[in-house]
């Protein structure tokens, strides 16, 4: 008999169906003459409940074994349940325990773990109902990406992991090399041209330089790939391992691109609520009370705008006792940007036109050449979850910004040809992946929204 996913148990399964259903114990209570099993496989939030009286074959081996953790095979008759939990339950035929627990105590006790302390089992909590519910809602928000590009016909880019060029220019890069440090080491010198690559190569902070590339052949392109940034910053928004979705856009400017990431966002948004309602259920009632309201909100609010100027003016007359004093020319801080989208303005909100000097080389300079025209999407909660920009075309221009972020401009020769033939205005962004799942699921911490996270001195699983 084939296996059914308990998903489809509880969404479509009708009373008399025989089934086999497969997965782990959640609980188990004996009464006299039964037993109640709850099992739960993964496939959804609920578990189905299993009823198996004591006269079933193999009773005492298989089912007064099957402990907290265990896996099971049941088949069974699919009844209404005459519980209020509940309005099928399985009444089983044939119960068989497949891996139990070997007698030991599973690490995953009833009771509620804090995330902490989950974290040092990363490899057991998927198990648990607040990362099964993460991970779907993870699983289901990654195609509604790909779906929404797709039905704007957007190219889908697999832009390159390894790379010998430094897109973000703030020099906080992982080296790829296969020389011997050591040797390296002792000979007091490294000489790139004995490496791999015959080069200094890295894993990329973001495909965003090679995209440009693509945009300008295919018009509208978008990435989703890992991303590695070696900055040393512990915070619960910042990961060394990540995932970006970075799409771009020829023939557009920055007006458009805020244009396309309101949308995206509102897309992805209205896709969770619709197809994870029992994930986002508990969400809504252990993870972040009230967030499917907010979000819901989200969807049909229009998104603010502010420039700079206008942001730093306005957090200048708040009142607030920032950490870091308020001044233009200031890269604005998380807390500033807390203020900015949940007490200025109360819904996500673009800064755009940041000053020159904070942003990268590749942003467009605004007219009198103080400010760029980069965007940034600041939602209550988080702060910053999108950076994006409009392009420098201009080839005599970005040639000068080059130079003046002390850029090695011959590492950029292929990026400069694309202004020198057909150079057009263009734009895009980058959209975090998991601040993205931070925000859907109201989740605190980015390292409980990607599978095994990256850390400064961490690297456990
Ligand atoms: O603002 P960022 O650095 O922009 C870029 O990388 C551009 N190349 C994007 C583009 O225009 N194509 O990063 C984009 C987003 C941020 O807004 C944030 O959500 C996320 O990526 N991000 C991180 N997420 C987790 N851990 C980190 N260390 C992150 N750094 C950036
Ligand atoms: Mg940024």
């Amino acid at each position: 008999m084939k296996r059914t996913l308990i998903k489809h148990v509880l969404s479509s399964g009708n009373v008399n169906d025989e089934v086999l259903v497969q997965g782990w114990v959640k609980t188990r209570r004996d009464n006299k003459g039964f037993s109640f099993v709850e099992v739960n496989d993964g496939s959804c939030f609920g578990n189905v409940q299993v009823v198996v009286e004591s006269s079933l074959a193999g009773y005492d081996v298989n089912v007064l074994a099957a402990a907290t953790g265990a896996s099971v095979t049941v088949r069974g008759i699919l009844v209404s349940s005459p519980g209020k939990e509940q309005s099928t339950e399985i009444k089983a035929v044939e119960f068989k325990l497949v891996g139990d627990n070997g007698g030991e105590e599973y690490p995953l006790q009833k009771k509620r773990h804090s995330n902490e302390f989950l974290r040092t089992i990363g490899h057991l909590r998927p198990r648990t109902n607040t990362f099964g519910a993460v991970f779907r809602i993870r699983s289901v928000c990654a195609y509604a990406i790909h779906k929404f590009f797709n039905e704007r016909s957007f190219v889908y880019l697999h832009s390159p992991i390894i790379t010998a060029s430094d897109c973000e220019g703030a020099g906080t890069m992982f080296q790829v090399t296969t020389l011997n440090l050591e040797e390296a080491a002792a000979k007091g010198k490294v000489n790139y041209a004995e490496d791999f690559f015959e080069k200094k190569a890295s894993l990329t902070v973001s495909g965003q330089l090679e995209g440009e590339t693509f945009a300008c052949a295919l018009s509208n392109i978008y990435t989703f790939g890992p991303t590695f940034r070696a900055e040393n910053s512990n915070t619960p928004r910042h990961l060394a391992e990540f995932w970006m979705i970075e799409p771009e856009m020829a023939f557009c400017d920055l007006r458009g691109d805020m244009e396309v990431a309101e949308a995206f966002i509102k897309y992805v948004i209205s896709y969770v609520l619709e197809n994870c309602a029992d994930d986002m259920k508990f969400c809504n009632q252990w993870v972040e009370k009230g967030i499917i309201d907010s979000l819901t909100k989200v969807v049909t609010a229009d998104f603010g705008h502010l420039t700079y100027t206008e942001a730093i003016a306005a957090l200048e007359k708040s009142g607030e006792q920032f950490e870091f004093p308020v001044h233009w020319g200031m890269d604005i801080q998380t807390e500033h940007e807390k203020w900015l989208t949940e007490k200025h303005v109360g819904r996500p909100v673009f800064v755009t036109n940041y000053p020159k000097e904070i942003k990268a080389f590749y942003m467009r300079l605004d007219e009198g050449e103080k400010t760029v025209s980069a965007m940034d999407l600041l939602v209550p909660r988080l702060g910053e979850i999108i950076g994006g920009s409009q392009r420098e075309e201009r080839y005599d221009v970005l040639k000068r910004r080059i130079e003046e972020c002390h850029l090695n401009i011959d590492e950029y020769w292929w990026y400069m040809d694309l202004r020198r033939y057909g150079s057009v205005p263009h734009a895009g962004f980058g959209l975090g992946f998991e601040r993205m799942i931070m925000y859907l699921t109201g989740m605190t911490n980015i390292r409980d929204v990607i599978p095994y996270p990256r850390t400064p001195g961490n690297i456990a699983f």
